[in-house]
């Protein structure tokens, strides 16, 4: 995607090929900044603080810091060095499966080449991971045009989109996965309109796929996470289309907190309501969305707002307390959406119907 006109992935080799980019995602919108990765302690911070974010990035970056971590060895490349990077990184987020996927096609593959080969090779890998992910969420894009052509043939009207969080191309290494379709929406020159919920605490609709929309030149309105219900009875809602962060193979859907509401929701309107994931958000070790571990956040996120001033002269980012000092606060980042609520799953294969059969049947390659 571009920025001013640049275009830019979300990850990428510096010049001196073993160094990595990034764009700060915790400066955006206010501020377009890149960072650069030179460590494996310098992958986990940007995982954990979310410098980086979204399901299939976390795992791009996690591939890169498998090579930051085997490069930053001084003589001892050991198998045991190289499980010791993977556990690292597979504990900075506990809810993305990306991660642990990505982390584990890097060990499997190293773990079996001479250690002198291992930095070589993780780097081809993590650059082929990328590289994949570019082409996979190119894919749901044009999978999931075809929901809002539909719609658009049915209707001529703006299709009205509605979307939680930001599954848009920050979260990917480029496209996004909910928002990939509404792009080539955009290509195709079919009117779209996209409701962004804030999604608090940390606000990555009104910061990131309000920001994307914009530069983009998408219609879009930034709406508060309890106004979809009212939009949805309001009939201003055609179609909403989320992310997810873990897929059970059964079609339960984990993605940000309020999520679930949203489903509850459009469910009781008879909206439909699709999630766009790549196939590696699918933990096909998974048979209930109960068991998906759900991260826990610092009560801070909640109980601190940023945002840029409008009262300082200076127009700089600050942060406000928005409860007593004495409140405490309770952050559980992610909900789960049972599959009987998920009209159907958008992947790089074809769009198909929440259960195993029908994941099973667009990837065989996981029948046991
Ligand atoms: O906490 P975040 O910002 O990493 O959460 C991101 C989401 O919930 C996205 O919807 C999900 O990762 C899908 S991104 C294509």
């Amino acid at each position: 995607m571009q920025v001013n006109g640049t275009p830019y992935r979300c990850i990428w080799l510096e010049a001196d090929q073993r160094s990595v980019g990034i764009i700060d995602q915790t400066k955006l919108p206010h501020s377009f900044e890149t960072v650069t990765l030179r460590t494996l302690h310098d992958a986990i911070i940007a995982i954990s603080d979310m410098l980086v974010r979204g399901a299939p990035l976390i795992g791009a970056t996690a591939a890169y810091g498998v090579c930051l971590g085997l490069s930053g060895l001084s003589d001892k490349n050991t198998d045991t060095c190289l499980e010791t990077i993977c556990a690292s990184l597979i504990a900075a987020r506990p809810t993305a499966v990306n991660l642990r996927w990505a982390v584990e096609r890097m060990r499997s593959l190293l773990i079996n080449l001479p250690p002198e080969k291992r930095v070589q090779a993780a780097y081809q890998e993590a650059a082929r991971i990328c590289d994949e992910d570019v082409q996979i969420n190119e894919s749901i894009g044009e999978h999931g045009l075809q929901l809002i052509q539909e719609r658009y043939a049915a209707t001529g009207d703006t299709v009205h989109i509605l979307t939680h969080c930001n599954a848009g191309w920050l979260a990917t290494v480029d496209w996004g996965t909910a928002l990939s379709p509404i792009f080539k929406a955009q290509q195709a020159d079919i009117p779209v309109h996209v409701w962004v919920d804030e999604t608090r605490p940390r606000n990555q609709g009104a910061h990131l796929t309000a920001w994307e929309l914009a530069s983009a030149g998408i219609a879009h309105h930034l709406i508060v996470d309890n106004s979809g219900g009212h939009l949805m009875q309001q009939g201003k809602v055609d179609l909403c289309i989320v992310g997810t962060d873990r897929t059970t193979c059964t079609g339960d859907v984990c993605n940000k907190i309020g999520t679930y509401l949203k489903a509850l929701a459009a469910a009781d309107n008879d909206i439909p309501f699709y999630v766009a994931l790549p196939s590696s958000t699918i933990d096909w070790t998974l048979e209930d969305g109960a068991e998906i571990p759900i991260e826990e956040r610092d009560q801070e996120e909640v109980l601190l707002v940023s945002g840029l001033s409008e009262r300082d002269e200076m127009h700089q980012v600050q942060q406000v307390r928005i409860a007593p000092e004495q409140t405490r606060a309770a952050n559980p980042a992610f909900d789960v959406t049972p599959a009987r609520l998920v009209s159907g799953l958008i992947t790089e294969r074809g769009i198909c119907a929440p259960n195993k059969e029908s994941l099973l049947s667009l990837f065989p390659e996981h029948r046991e």
